[in-house]
């Protein structure tokens, strides 16, 4: 097996290191035949694990500038510091950089990875990558698409209930158009949308589905999609639809997460749309904390927090007792999320021992 593992991970060595590394097969094998065995050490020192002799444990995020994924490596490493494992950290916010991360986990001897791809059609080209490596394999947050256009369920998995989530934002939506009196025939939403990734759909498609069973009406419904999930890729998917719709007077908002919320709020703040004229509401709970420390509150109105906690340490502690004790995690799990707003969000997060710094 050792050596099977070995051989598979000649293909990220360097011309010398595959030589030293095929002689230290051919000793292996010899020693073998000869009944003394050898040890992993001397089969794969190029590629040794952990110097610590501890298990190695990878976490790829697509987007490691955002507030959420910077959570879930925090809670990662509470994890790691208290099970007594090594957590490598990469930032993959492309394909080729996420598939070089797995190269350079399975080089360092990784023997399990949690990641948040970039591009969930990777998932076929990753899985199998750590099939060759013998390395573990959990996915967080968004899920693999196979080559068939499904989600990849032979992949372990942990992400959010999004549909629920969605739901929980369309309903407090309404409550909270009504709560201020607003009328539909003045008021439209405003759904920034990234379809190309499962979640973020069933999120939005739930935001949307709450709504018009609450009795908005269908018509006043506009979508508009961002190109890249992050807050520039929703300013402008903003406002082309601002442009579409220039005599809306309340606007509502839902978008996939907090960023994409914070995106369209600035972009309606450029067209002269304040707090009173706009309810966002986003989802996450943790990219958004900025908006609720300001002096002054923003169209920005709530979120949904998530478990960041969960997302991070969970996943690592999983993929931990997989590797060390074999004890396989569930193959998918779901996780569930709270309404946050300006007024509650200290207290909740307290609730959930969530730091608000
Ligand atoms: C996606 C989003 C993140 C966060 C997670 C939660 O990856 O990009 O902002 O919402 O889902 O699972």
């Amino acid at each position: 097996m050792n050596q099977l593992r070995s051989t598979a991970k000649l293909v990220h060595m360097n011309p010398q290191n595959v030589g030293r590394a095929i002689v230290a097969a051919l000793l292996c094998a010899l020693l073998q035949v000869l009944g003394v065995g050898c040890d992993k050490s001397a089969s794969s020192s190029a590629t040794s694990s952990s110097s610590s002799g501890r298990p190695k444990i990878g976490f790829v995020v697509k987007q490691p500038e955002e507030p959420w994924f910077q959570l879930e490596w925090k809670f990662a490493q509470q994890a790691a510091d208290e099970g007594g494992f090594d957590l490598v950290k990469i930032g993959a916010p492309d394909g080729e950089k996420a598939l070089a991360a797995i190269d350079n986990l399975g080089a360092q001897g990784a023997a399990g990875i949690i990641i948040c791809a970039p591009d969930v059609r990777l998932g076929p080209a990753i899985d199998a990558k750590c099939n060759a490596n013998n390395i573990k394999l959990l996915t967080v947050d968004d899920r693999f698409i196979g080559g068939d256009g499904k989600p990849m369920e032979s992949v372990h998995h942990l992400g959010i209930s999004a549909r629920n989530i969605g739901r929980i934002v369309g309903k407090a939506l309404y409550d909270e158009m009504n709560k201020r009196g607003w009328k539909p025939q003045e008021t439209a939403l405003c759904a920034v949308t990234f379809d190309e990734l499962e979640t973020a759909k069933e999120r939005t498609d739930g935001a949307i589905e709450a709504l018009t069973q609450a009795g908005f009406p269908k018509a006043k419904v506009f979508t508009t999609p961002q190109k890249t999930s992050d807050v520039p890729g929703a300013f402008d998917a903003t406002n082309v639809l601002l442009t579409q719709h220039p005599d809306v007077k309340h606007w509502l908002i839902c978008g996939m997460n907090d960023s994409a919320v914070m995106g369209a709020v600035r972009a309606m703040e450029g067209r002269g749309f304040g707090a009173d004229e706009l309810i966002g509401i986003g989802i996450n709970g943790t990219d958004c904390l900025v908006e609720f420390k300001k002096e002054k509150p923003t169209g920005f109105y709530a979120s949904v927090l998530l478990t960041p906690r969960r997302h991070g340490y969970e996943t690592a502690q999983m993929m931990y007792k997989w590797v060390k004790d074999n004890v396989e995690p569930a193959k998918v799990t779901y996780t569930d999320g709270l309404i946050i707003t300006r007024d509650t969000y200290a207290k909740v997060m307290k609730e959930q021992a969530l730091s608000t710094d």
